[in-house]
């Protein structure tokens, strides 16, 4: 089993390259297969998330050729299955992106049905309202999702809640129905316009998509395209607040600075100074962190996914901070575990109540999902003494070198597999 061991203390300070933006990824290569024109997508980020989405395309019969590390050649000209394993669903709850994907060219598909996952409930109600919209008879039964349609028909579409999942589903879905389509209360996430723009490029009419109401002019069949994925504003959001915890100073590069405006907001909120360039970000933290208050919403609202990463922070602030978690109900996890480290959190409903704490204290910690694990390394590089991380598995979803790029940045830190590793790293850095 892998583990993430770091011995904290040293301030990160140098430059990191962002990768492409994970769950932008995930969805637009989804969007690739709804052509049999070839789909050239670069800037894929190197995780495991993206491993597991090619492998649910191939499984379907698109061929999939992996050029590089972060390239892929698509062509959904072969695809031979319009039902998606329950292995890929259990595994990324995103592959019912080929739901919107395989509905919108085929008018028909078939994907196992996606449960809760460790950070809520995830219900798909939106996505389903979405298709039934646009004319599919959509059934669940037997575990399965499925969707079937003689045609689909544009519609005009309101999103009870703003949802990243049935925005991008019910986007790819409509670009390929007859007429028009409007979907109100548009999640606006920087992965909707991404997603929106690859379409765009094969072919598609997609007008609206970073606003809240999207227009889609349904066309009869997309083309092929090159696409470059957007940079990780998550990533370098987890990248920023690890500066601000070990009182770093790094250049942040390969980002959208405008995708990154309500995590550099909080940081500066918390005594860090930001500078933005066209393409990177510094952050510099070299005076006392100060509390602040933080509460989650959709784009451009403080993004859910930096939560664990922005407490992380906070927690070794002076005073007392209130962070409010509004989109998922169960994303506090990981505080039991912070708290071994030293931390004082109390969690009340959706709200953390955090008494800033002068330092952590290293521990072994369970990172109990993608995120939260990402914040549990953040405590370990600001730690005194050792953090031993377990169930890396999830961190590897989503970061791509996670381990490489710290290091880079001074941070004393290793992935190891065995107890002799451990040994070995521990001893090297003592
Ligand atoms: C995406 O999930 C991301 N995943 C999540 O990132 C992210 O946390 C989330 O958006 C919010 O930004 C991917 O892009 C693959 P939603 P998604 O639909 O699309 C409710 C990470 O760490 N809702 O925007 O599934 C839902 O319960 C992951 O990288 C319904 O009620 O999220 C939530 O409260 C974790 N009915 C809110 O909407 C629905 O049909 C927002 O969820 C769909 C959603």
């Amino acid at each position: 089993m892998e583990q993430f061991v770091v011995h904290g203390g040293n301030p990160l300070v140098g430059e990191v390259e962002i990768s492409g933006a994970k769950n932008a990824a995930l969805a637009i290569l989804a969007a690739a297969i709804m052509t049999d024109e070839t789909v050239v997508i670069e800037n894929l980020p190197d995780v495991r998330d993206i491993n597991i989405m090619l492998d649910a395309l191939s499984d379907i019969g698109a061929h999939v050729d992996r050029i590089d590390r972060h390239t892929a050649k698509i062509n959904g000209s072969t695809i031979r299955s319009l039902s998606v394993d329950y292995e890929y669903i259990r595994k990324i709850r995103a592959s019912y992106y080929l739901l919107g994907a395989l509905l919108g060219k085929f008018k028909e598909a078939e994907v196992a049905l996606p449960g809760g996952c460790v950070i809520g409930s995830r219900p798909i109600d939106l996505h389903v309202k979405g298709f039934k919209s646009l004319g599919a008879n959509v059934e669940i039964s037997f575990g399965l999702i499925s969707a079937k349609a003689d045609k689909l028909v544009g519609n005009h579409i309101y999103m009870d809640k703003v949802s990243v999942g049935a925005t991008i589903n019910v986007m790819m879905a409509a670009a390929l129905a007859e007429g028009k389509t409007i979907i109100e209360n548009a999640a606006k996430e920087p992965h909707v316009v991404d997603v929106a723009n690859l379409l765009n490029a094969m072919g598609a009419n997609i007008r609206g998509a970073g606003t809240d109401v999207i227009r889609i002019v349904g066309v009869e069949k997309l083309h092929g395209a090159e696409y470059s994925v957007i940079p990780d504003q998550i990533e370098a959001g987890t990248f920023m607040c690890a500066a601000a915890a070990t009182k770093g100073d790094i250049l942040v590069k390969n980002v959208i600075p405008k995708h990154l405006e309500a995590t550099s907001a909080k940081l500066i909120e918390a005594g860090c100074s930001i500078e933005e360039f066209d393409d990177a970000v510094r952050v510099v933290a070299n005076k006392p962190l100060t509390s602040t208050s933080v509460t989650t919403l959709p784009y451009p609202g403080y993004p859910t996914d930096m939560q664990p990463q922005i407490t992380a922070v906070l927690a070794i602030a002076n005073g007392t901070s209130v962070v409010t978690e509004s989109i998922f109900e169960n994303r506090f996890k990981y505080i039991d575990e912070l708290n071994r480290m030293g931390s004082n959190i109390q969690v009340e409903g959706n709200v953390a109540i955090v008494k800033g704490v002068e330092k952590y204290t290293g521990a072994e910690v369970c990172a109990p999902d993608l995120r939260a694990g990402a914040a549990l390394v953040i405590a370990g590089l600001a730690a005194e003494g050792f953090t031993i991380v377990d169930d890396i598995h999830f961190i590897q979803r989503g970061y791509e070198n996670f381990e490489v790029k710290l290091a880079g940045l001074g941070a004393e830190i290793a992935k190891v597999s065995s107890d002799k590793e451990l040994t070995k790293f521990m001893m090297k850095v003592s």
